[in-house]
């Protein structure tokens, strides 16, 4: 695991959007699994900044996002398919054919789950996934406890999810409950994965991540110890638990390395 600490919010981003620009660059028919929330849309600007300036050629990319809200429909201003179109489709002109989401709409959202994986499977798996992580250690919609072995699933969102994501919303009774999310199984058969943090309340997740060696469904970021190709982009106030150890760990650590930069 490679671990890469910045400053802030700002470097973290400029570092993502490079990360995601060279990925693009040397594969031009990449599969990405995607995803939103407030951490990655600095990445997104930071890689359509990047595009502008030296165009990469996008008519092959494919992408999948992690996850969807049960109930809302794609031109819901707080779906994740509406944020995807702002946040990066739209600008990149992505078009909808190369872009896959769970539909929250769909009928029968079981279906639909079993549906999204046969998809990524179809296209011959994700070669690299973002990740954000929750504070309580949640990636994708995968909250504690959730089976390590799960695929994409139906999932009840959490009362700390609930309250950490009303922000985005009117007023959090207008949070979704649930959610279509890639399992946590799903997400560890990407090739590589580049997960980002920033602020302080992601500081016990990294502490969980980066620090503690035990691997645990009550913290669902811990399952990444065991992915053979993950680099972990952290700015100092998500890693401010860790910063001793880090030092301490600049050269090897178990099976991979963490690299500390400033
Ligand atoms: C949301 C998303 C996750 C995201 C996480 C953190 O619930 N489903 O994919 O990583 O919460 O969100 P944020 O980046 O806004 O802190």
């Amino acid at each position: 695991m490679n671990v890469i600490v910045v400053k802030d919010y700002q470097e973290m981003s400029q570092e993502g959007g490079q990360f995601l620009y060279n990925q693009i660059k040397e594969n031009p028919n990449i599969t990405l699994g995607l995803a939103t929330g407030g951490t990655p849309i600095g990445v997104y600007q930071e890689l359509i900044k990047r595009h502008k300036k030296n165009p990469l050629q996008l008519s092959d990319i494919t992408t999948f996002n992690l996850d969807e809200y049960i109930g809302l429909s794609p031109v819901s201003p707080n779906s994740y398919h509406y944020y995807m179109k702002q946040h990066l489709f739209g600008p990149l002109r992505i078009s909808s054919e190369q872009a896959y989401l769970p539909n929250g709409t769909a009928t029968n959202p079981e279906e639909e789950c079993n549906r999204y994986e046969r998809l990524i499977k179809e296209k011959g798996g994700i070669d690299v996934q973002v990740l954000g992580v929750g504070s309580n250690g949640h990636i994708g919609f995968n909250e504690p406890t959730t089976p390590f072995c799960s695929r994409t699933q139906v999932v009840e969102l959490v009362k700390s999810t609930i309250e950490a994501n009303a922000r985005y919303f009117d007023s959090i009774e207008e949070v979704p409950r649930r959610a279509i999310s890639m399992g946590i199984q799903t997400i560890m058969e990407a090739r590589e994965i580049i997960l980002f943090a920033n602020g302080e309340s992601k500081a016990e997740a990294m502490y969980q991540l980066l620090a503690n060696t035990k691997v645990t469904e009550n913290w669902p970021v811990t399952i990444l110890k065991k992915h053979p190709k993950v680099t972990v982009i952290i700015d100092e106030a998500a890693s401010h638990k860790i910063l001793n150890l880090l030092y301490n760990y600049n050269k090897e650590y178990e099976e991979g390395q963490y690299l500390y930069s400033r």
